[in-house]
């Protein structure tokens, strides 16, 4: 893949993600149907829908053969296609409708299975990353980096919870406890979008959490590569956006965080464990 094609890609990606955050903008403080779907708490609103038809409507002017796979309308096109688009509208629907200002439309471009270019837009704070695989990483066009921060008691970390965490015992309780004794600071943001934003532009250290989508991820993980940071597995294997489970990093912190991730059981287990017998 050429850089100019790269460039070509990203361009739409911002325009795409930039259609959908004009959108959410006009319903900003403004929602008058918010419904819930799947899991409870996973709210569903006009203003994910609408900046949903705005973002496919840029990629299918500009890219019509390539695939889609969006949150709220499914799979698009050619979605076994070289190219698939991968988009949350509103990734933060739950502070959207508290109107708590951490929300973004996320586009993210996935070539051969991998992501290599991303759009993230917080229309509400005017915050715009941008990314693509050699071509750096930007916040509102300003080059960014990750932090360099390699101690785990020194680092801010961030995480999110998915819908079904009343439902499994891999909720990320135990993760989440086990970070906040091991870390300076837990943050959990509900944007998986901007968290991993935020590891790019160095506001955080590090970002874990499970239970994701790829439209939640796909643009987030271009923008922490771009930005000099790692993505994997919890144990530090290769990433698998399928999983639904990502680590993501300004790299020295990596394999500290991935050890913790790696030895905490899940809370369920922790009281039993406690009167076991040698
Ligand atoms: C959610 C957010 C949240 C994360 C959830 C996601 P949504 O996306 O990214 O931070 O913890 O797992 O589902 O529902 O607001 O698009
Ligand atoms: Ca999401
Ligand atoms: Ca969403």
């Amino acid at each position: 893949m050429s850089t100019e094609e790269l460039q070509i890609f990203l361009d739409i990606a911002t325009e795409a993600a930039q259609a959908g955050g004009a959108v959410l903008m006009s319903y900003w403080g403004n929602l008058k149907d918010i419904q819930e779907k799947g899991s409870p708490g996973n709210l569903v609103t006009e203003a994910d829908k609408a900046a949903e038809e705005a973002i496919i409507k840029v990629l299918q002017r500009h890219l019509p053969h390539h695939g889609i796979l969006t949150e709220e309308s499914g799979e698009l096109g050619d979605i076994k296609s070289k190219y698939l688009w991968s988009i949350d509208p509103l990734d933060g629907t739950t502070n959207f409708a508290h109107q708590y200002p951490f929300s973004a439309s996320s586009v993210g471009l996935l070539i051969d299975g991998v992501p290599q270019v991303g759009a993230v837009f917080n229309p509400i704070l005017d915050e715009l990353f941008q990314a693509a695989k050699g071509l750096g990483a930007t916040r509102n066009r300003k080059p960014i980096k990750v932090s360099t921060t390699n101690i785990l008691a020194k680092s801010l970390v961030i995480t999110g919870f998915a819908y079904d965490r009343r439902e499994t015992t891999d909720n990320n309780y135990g993760e989440f406890c086990q970070m906040c004794h091991l870390s300076q600071g837990v943050r959990r943001s509900g944007s998986a979008s901007l968290d991993l934003a935020s590891v790019a532009c160095g506001r955080v250290d590090g970002y874990w959490e499970r239970g994701l989508s790829p439209w939640d991820i796909a643009a987030g993980v271009v923008l922490v590569e771009e930005a000099g940071g790692q993505v994997s597995a919890y144990n530090g294997s290769s990433f698998d956006i399928k999983s639904g489970k990502i680590l993501a990093t300004n790299g020295k912190i990596h394999d500290l965080m991935s050890k913790a991730l790696v030895e905490t059981p899940p809370i369920a287990t922790w009281g039993t464990n406690a009167n076991k017998k040698d």
